[in-house]
């Protein structure tokens, strides 16, 4: 029986609270996207709170803004290393660690803060867990608007055929002003070889594969939670 919103709520909390309870004085942290990594944004502003001292660095205008309203000091993206960066994920393949984002449209920074972390942290409830990525749903592309109609017939060639994400009738365009093409590649049996096959169509910016870039998955279910290494 799937678990009701406000059990997979309760697992979200757990494991981003598990995650900021890593962080100490003085570092900065990587701030993620979509409804897990808000629920870390809470549990921040609750240390803060207590008296923590730390920097966010957002991965998205709306983790920016959230970030604002809890009171928890911003500075921008400059390149240089960040401490800890904790984030949600669409999959997460069980030995690899290798994920798909995306979902929520914010995978170029996302994956650009990630790659400037010192320590990765995903975070998840376990349903996001899967033997192979691609399973569940699309792997997102993001895409210069100009580029659309090659992009589109390049990733088919790749046999994984995207559609221009949309709401309301209209493209979705990131902060960044990208738009997202949603591919259904089906089960990826080599991660690698696709991402760098899909780096390198022309207008493409960036996948939604993360590999290689995970420190460890905190996940959270009905056995409770579980910090799981790549390779364990
Ligand atoms: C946004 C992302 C999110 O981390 C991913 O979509 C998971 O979101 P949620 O925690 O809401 O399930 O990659 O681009």
């Amino acid at each position: 029986m799937p678990e009701s919103q406000a059990t997979v709520d309760g697992f979200k909390r757990a494991a981003a609270e598990r995650a900021v309870a890593l962080i100490t004085d003085g570092m900065t942290v990587g701030l993620g996207s979509g409804t897990t990594a808000e629920f870390a944004l809470a549990a921040l502003a609750t240390r803060i709170a207590g008296g923590l001292r730390m920097s966010g660095v957002p991965t998205s205008e709306r983790t920016a803004g959230l970030a604002r309203q809890h009171g928890i000091p911003l500075m921008p993206f400059d390149g240089r290393p960040i401490d800890v960066a904790i984030d949600g994920a669409d999959e997460i393949e069980r030995d690899t660690l290798n994920l798909i984002k995306g979902g929520g449209g914010s995978l170029v920074r996302e994956k650009l803060i990630a790659r400037a972390s010192r320590r990765f942290i995903v975070i998840a409830d376990e349903r996001k867990l899967v033997d192979r990525l691609g399973v569940h749903g699309p792997l997102p592309v993001a895409l210069l608007p100009f580029t659309r109609q090659l992009v589109l017939r390049e990733l088919a060639a790749l046999g994984a055929p995207g559609t221009i994400r949309q709401a309301d009738g209209r493209d979705v365009v990131t902060d960044d002003g990208l738009i997202i093409a949603d591919c259904i590649c089906g089960a990826i049996t080599d991660a690698r070889v696709l991402a760098t096959r899909i780096a390198a169509i022309p207008g493409v910016v960036d996948s939604g594969l993360l590999l290689g870039l995970v420190a460890e998955a905190i996940v959270a279910g009905r056995t409770g939670v579980r910090v799981l290494s790549p390779g364990k």
